[in-house]
């Protein structure tokens, strides 16, 4: 059905709905094609509210029959919802509705997948579901009942009755219908079992399809590890008597955080050595842990209006990357998440789809779940917790805890908090909300008289909407290295507010420090050598850094510097520079880059996955853009050649080392997911790969032929691949896992992943052939699809085959499921840092999509922004 027309909705506008709803009764009769949906609502007038519209959501819903009070009312019913005269004090109201899980292919609202019923009720589902003011600040009080013949009948909140064909749920906890939840199937529960700080047992069920039984284990202990680690570092503890999780395979998201019962991508929960990578477990983890965190930061304390979204969604990612580094490796993380920062949140920030942490305004909210507010928003928590300090972090969260437990708040809200803790004043600090794009922080040095002064320039670029940037503050890391390669001071954050802002340090009896700074006095007379910086030391700040530094400096950063994070930057720093150079001039890559990398490899004493991921280059994409700022137009082919010279010479040149690093990586002991398995497995799989480089394949094809785990299986196939073998392989994956959804989704990703440009077109189309090619389950559909757009040569092919195969698409899937063909539209959103006949090609392609006849209103506001550009 079409989507109502576009509207666009303000931040500005926001006014409190005029009627407070104090419970909810709800009725399942569950059918697939007629499901009857009766409410029985309290409604009362809201003293705070002016206006007394009663105006219900409902889209897509059979009204049957309303009641006011017990008398039938005929309410005037559009495509968006209802109004009705109802009186001026509090009364009842009650509808009954029909609705279609088994045709509801958009995953919003009720669905059925696999033969099993389930939800998606945020952003705003809930309203295919029922007339209901649907909207976060309206909290309620929800009573289910569900009829159906299925053996699981699950909703929100503990069980309060059931018997054969039905069960009854009471969630006491007053929340919003975004978080509302049911699930009814044949399922099997993998139990689990918590005793909170203060003694409450708490049953906890994974609830899986019989055969996924097996992958439950590791997502159970993940479970429990995030439960407890909440009542350790947070101090909250968990509230309902049982926690369910459901895996579902048809999901739009990765998981749902719905009141006492989370909905899962299988994707995001299911796990087991042999079919599962090391980073799916690490990714499961995380995932898990986010969902349960958010039952304090989210539901329990939850979001005014969707605008707010990033007061939920960056405080929960960044209580999940804090959980991660707690479990396994603090810099590792720190570095991942970096890497994905500038991959996929700048190239949002520095292009059409730009947007503040906090939108201000928007057509489809579910098209703002993006980088920035979700990934970006967490580096502004991370910077108001650098700036306050460990301890003012700890007590402004109690205070916000406390003061606003079962309410829906806002970003003022929260800043409040840091500011009655600390007594600072933030409203510079806000403008991170506010402000879109990402600032570029530009250093010149200065060396005098024994003094060494550091001065900064930030600039930001305009971005739509935004002309005008004014400064931010910027937390700025920064630590100083002696000419011997020892620390001579230590990390001290600069705040840096102005534009342009200088730093002066001078030397004293223990080492530099800051001028103005409290500590010993300048040693005067003292000659000191002058210090190499290291400045954003930790990622600090989630800014550019613009810092010409000498290979000479990096390469001796990247040997010396103690900053872990930074350490790693000076090695991806002159990558960056010798592939630059390569693209440019042809020029062969530069030795300080090959021998630093080296010197780390030797490095025993690192961690295994620390040296893995010096290995690692920045992407093409990257890449491009880099060559875009400069003011270069990137070629694609150019930049994949590059690419691949580079890591033909890096293998040469630690040839001699990859037999250490091969057995040095080894492992005899069992399987395990853990951190430290898995970097040994992360520098295996990276060391395989140069060695393929050199050998064809050879050790790769031995390998596949032993791997015992999903990791190690993928790794050898992708070199293989990669090297223009392993059809055979590639026949055999298939035959052993053809009846694992999950698995297949690999064998169909990996394929479009390692093609070779020229062919990677050719590649999906031949796999959307496929018997297994269900495009319309979101999984499947990213596999192929997903995996064309992150192919970055094969996807900007220069006839632009890449371009029309995935508009194909889109255009196909956009009816079926909008929300997955919207979001996917971003693989487009950096068309203007290419040359003018990949732009002509492309804006062909988006206007096409842009022309199609009932595009849906989430595609058509991606397309539009886009092509605004
Ligand atoms: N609340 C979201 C799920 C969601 C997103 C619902 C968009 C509706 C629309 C959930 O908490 C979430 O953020 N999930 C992430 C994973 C997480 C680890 C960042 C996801 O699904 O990708
Ligand atoms: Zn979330």
């Amino acid at each position: 059905m079409r989507d109502a027309a576009p509207t666009t909705i303000y931040l500005k506008d926001y006014t409190p709905f005029g009627y407070l709803v104090d419970s909810v009764h709800l009725t399942f009769d569950l059918a697939p094609n007629a499901t009857r949906v009766t409410s029985r609502i309290a409604f009362r007038p809201n003293p705070d509210a002016l206006d007394r519209q009663f105006f219900l959501h409902g889209e897509q819903l059979k009204l049957i029959r309303a009641t006011v009070d017990g008398v039938e009312i005929t309410p005037d019913v559009t495509e968006t919802g209802l109004t009705a005269v109802v009186p001026d004090a509090a009364f009842v109201w009650e509808a009954e509705v029909e609705i279609d899980p088994g045709n509801n292919t958009a995953l919003e609202g009720l669905y059925m997948s696999n033969g099993m019923y389930c939800t998606q009720c945020e952003a705003e589902g809930f309203r295919k579901i029922t007339f209901y003011p649907d909207r976060p600040d309206v909290m309620s009080i929800f009573t289910v009942r569900i009829n159906g013949a299925l053996p699981v009948l699950l909703s929100n909140g503990n069980p309060t009755g059931k018997g054969d064909g039905w069960a009854e749920w009471n969630d006491p906890w007053p929340k919003p219908a975004y978080l509302f939840a049911l699930v009814a199937g044949d399922l099997i529960t993998h139990p689990g079992q918590f005793t909170t700080k203060s003694g409450r047992e708490v049953e906890l069920n994974l609830w899986v399809r019989p055969g996924d039984e097996g992958k439950c284990a590791f997502g159970m202990e993940a479970l429990k590890k995030s439960m407890k680690w909440d009542e350790d570092v947070y101090g909250r503890e968990y509230d309902l008597d049982v926690f369910n999780i459901v895996a579902v395979d048809d999901f739009n998201m990765g998981a749902m955080e719905n009141k006492g019962l989370n909905i899962f991508n299988s994707s995001a929960v299911l796990a087991s050595p042999e079919t599962s990578t090391d980073m799916n477990f690490e990714r499961i983890e995380a995932i898990i842990a986010h969902e349960y965190f958010h039952n304090w930061t989210g539901n329990r304390i939850t979001c005014r209006d969707w605008f707010q979204l990033c007061l939920k969604e960056g405080l929960t990612v960044y209580r999940d990357a804090q959980f991660t580094s707690d479990m396994r490796s603090a810099p590792v993380k720190r570095i991942h998440d970096a890497i994905d920062l500038r991959a996929r949140q700048f190239a949002e920030d520095n292009g059409p789809l730009s947007h503040p942490v906090r939108p201000e305004s928007f057509q489809e909210i579910n098209n703002f779940y993006t980088a920035t507010v979700y990934e970006k928003g967490a580096e502004v928590i991370g910077m108001l917790k650098r700036l306050v300090g460990d301890e003012a972090y700890a007590q402004a969260l109690e205070l916000y805890f406390d003061r606003h437990d079962g309410q829906a708040c806002t970003i003022e809200d929260w800043i409040k908090v840091f500011e009655d803790t600390t007594g600072r004043d933030l409203t510079q600090f806000k403008r991170w909300y506010s402000q879109s794009g990402t600032p570029r922080v530009s250093v010149t040095e200065e060396w005098t008289d024994g003094i060494y002064t550091l001065t900064l320039r930030q600039r930001t670029d305009p971005t739509p909407g935004q002309s005008e940037k004014l400064p931010q503050v910027i937390p700025v890391a920064v630590g100083l290295i002696g000419a011997n390669g020892d620390e001579t001071m230590p990390t001290t954050i600069l705040e840096f507010t102005q534009e342009t802002q200088s730093f002066a340090f001078e030397y004293t009896v223990e080492g530099w420090r800051l001028q103005g700074c409290e500590g010993p006095e300048r040693v005067s007379g003292a000659n000191p050598p002058k210090p190499t910086a290291s400045i954003l030391r930790d990622f600090s700040a989630p800014v550019i850094l613009e810092h010409d530094q000498s290979s000479a400096e990096r390469a001796f950063l990247l040997a010396h510097d103690s900053d872990p994070f930074n350490r790693w930057q000076a090695g991806r720093s002159l990558a960056e520079d010798t592939l630059i150079k390569m693209i440019l001039t042809d020029a062969a890559p530069e030795t300080d880059y090959l021998d630093g990398i080296l010197a780390v490899l030797r490095d025993s004493d690192l961690d295994p996955s620390y040296r893995a991921l010096i290995l690692g280059l920045p992407s093409q994409s990257e890449l491009a853009a880099m060559m875009h700022e400069q003011g270069v137009t990137p070629d694609p082919m150019a930049i994949w050649t590059a690419v691949e010279t580079l890591r033909q010479v890096t293998a040469q040149h630690v040839q001699d080392l990859l037999p250490r690093l091969h057995s040095e990586t080894s492992i005899e002991a069992p399987f395990s997911p853990d951190a430290e398995q898995a970097g040994q497995r992360a520098l295996g799989g990276a060391a395989l790969a140069l060695t393929s480089r050199l050998d064809g394949g050879a050790k790769a094809a031995e390998d596949y032929q032993r791997a015992d785990n999903m990791t190690l299986q993928l790794s050898a196939l992708s070199c293989l691949l990669r090297a223009g073998k392993g059809e055979q392989e590639l026949n055999a994956f298939y035959d052993r896992w053809q009846d694992d959804r999950l698995v297949m989704d690999k064998w169909f990703g990996l394929q479009v992943a390692m093609s070779a440009p020229a062919e990677t077109a050719d590649i999906v189309s031949h796999l959307t052939g496929h018997p297994d090619f269900n495009w319309k389950n979101p999984n499947r559909f990213r596999a192929v699809l997903g995996a064309l757009a992150t192919n970055h040569a094969g996807f900007h092919r220069a006839d632009g085959a890449g371009y029309s195969l995935l508009a194909d698409w889109l255009i196909k899937l956009d009816p079926v499921n909008p929300q997955t063909t919207a979001r996917m539209c971003s693989a487009f959103q950096t068309w203007k840092r290419y040359d003018a006949d990949r732009q002509a090609l492309i804006r062909n392609q988006l206007t096409r999509i842009a022309e199609t006849p009932d595009l849906s209103r989430d595609t058509t506001e991606m397309v539009t922004r886009i092509l605004n550009a």
